[in-house]
């Protein structure tokens, strides 16, 4: 039977972390997947989960089955982190968590959830959204559309046309909602933004389910959730997938959580039961070891403490480097076409380059970036800011001087990624 089967593409993420495992050169930039990385481009073990790990180890005396909802108190300690006071104002009868094989299954049994309470439902993503959403929700059988989000040609929000997207969409459509630090644009919403989304979410009664992979790394712990608690308590029904990946660095872990919010206890109780029988169905039970180690260190006040100093760190440097990449490119190209990149959040900005300056990039500088010129700028260190800064120079001015660029036509204009930036995103 598998002669049957046409080849597919590989993942384009997964995919650049291989090429830049396989690049020989000694001075190779990695700015593709998002993973943090440290002063000296490593990704390290926080602390706080050695210390974590060594207790469970010495406590531990079974490997014997946990459950579909993964374990009791890491559910409990996640869904206090993520909801706060959201659980007392909406009652806890409500809420439902289950513990999921990283963000990418909680968004997955969410799928699954909707599909099997409303079929016809269309998922509107961001344009552009991460681009495992589309796989990921996609998937489970779902239709999908695209609201409109960014506009990659001007580095901003395309605010008006998201709100326009939003209206068009039919009543319990489902709406995928980055919470913080905007995969790949790095470009949030502010508050009042926010207020405008929940206005139309209520109006057109809008379901959504927010994408929330990057607590702590934006504004801080709590500023990153304030708009999934506002959202979660302003309509009836909300899904919130969580991962720990970044926070707590337990990529390869798998450890992340689907919160359910319903209209009341007995719709909670029946969503409940689907999530369960949809964990059993796909994988049975999720991974114990990394959500051990969460909730450990959350129950634990010295490790708590040092886990919140460890993620002030990285959002700190992360920060950091944004400030220092954006001043490397404007003190070379002699204006603020860039600044937008110390502006934004969290690991990812779209530089704005064609695809042909994106392989320039890779392919003369050993910097390694998404096709559609995302860069993860937590990969950026003091020591590499202006080799990258040069690099993403010499490739425009090579492309400006009119080397192939796959068909698109360049303006003339200032060496900016503004001039460079490519087609203009579709409402
Ligand atoms: C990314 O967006 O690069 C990360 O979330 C890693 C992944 O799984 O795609």
């Amino acid at each position: 039977m598998f002669e049957l089967l046409e080849r597919v593409n590989e993942d384009a993420i997964l995919g650049l972390m291989a090429k830049f495992r396989a690049d020989p050169s000694g001075h190779k930039v990695d700015l593709g997947a998002g993973v943090y990385r440290d002063i000296e481009g490593n990704t390290p073990v926080l602390e706080c989960v050695r210390a974590a790990e060594r207790a469970i180890l010495a406590g531990q005396n079974t490997k014997s089955y946990v459950a579909a909802a993964g374990r009791a108190e890491f559910n409990h300690a996640i869904t206090e982190l993520v909801c706060g006071p959201l659980l007392q104002s909406i009652g806890p009868a409500r809420l439902r968590t289950v513990q999921a094989p990283g963000g990418c299954g909680a968004l997955r049994i969410g799928a699954e959830l909707i599909r099997a309470a409303a079929p016809a439902a269309v998922v509107h993503v961001s344009d552009p959204t991460w681009a495992n959403h589309v796989p990921l929700l996609g998937g489970s059988g779902l239709r999908l559309a695209r609201y409109a989000y960014y506009d990659t040609a001007r580095n901003r929000l395309r605010f008006e046309a998201m709100l326009e997207s939003l209206d068009r969409a039919a009543a319990g459509d489902v709406v995928l909602l980055h919470a913080c630090c905007h995969n790949p644009t790095g470009a949030d919403l502010a508050p009042d933004q926010w207020r405008a989304v929940i206005e139309v979410l209520g109006r057109r009664r809008l379901i959504p389910f927010l994408d929330l992979a990057y607590q702590g790394f934006g504004g801080g712990l709590d500023a990153d959730v304030e708009a999934v608690r506002l959202v979660a308590k302003a309509v009836p029904e909300s899904l919130i997938a969580v991962s720990f990946s970044k926070n707590f660095g337990l990529y390869r872990e798998r450890v992340g959580a689907l919160i359910t919010v319903s209209a009341d206890a007995a719709a909670a109780d029946a969503a409940y039961s689907h999530v369960l029988q949809i964990a059993r169905s796909i994988y049975s039970m999720p991974p114990d070891h990394g959500a051990a180690i969460t909730a450990h260190i959350l129950a634990d006040p010295a490790l708590r403490a040092s886990w919140l100093e460890e993620l002030a760190a990285m959002r700190g440097r992360i920060e950091a480097m944004r400030g220092l990449l954006a001043a490397e490119l404007r003190a070379r190209v002699g204006d603020a076409s860039f600044d937008f990149i110390g502006a934004q959040r969290g690991m990812f900005s779209l530089l704005g380059v064609p695809p042909a300056v994106v392989a320039r990039l890779r392919e003369r500088h050993h910097i390694y970036i998404m096709g559609d010129s995302r860069m993860n700028v937590a990969g950026v260190t003091p020591g590499n800011a202006a080799y990258v800064a040069d690099a993403i120079v010499e490739s425009l001015g090579w492309a400006r001087a009119g080397q192939p660029l796959s068909g698109q036509a360049l303006s003339g204009q200032a060496l900016s990624g503004q001039a460079l930036s490519g087609q203009a995103p579709s409402a």
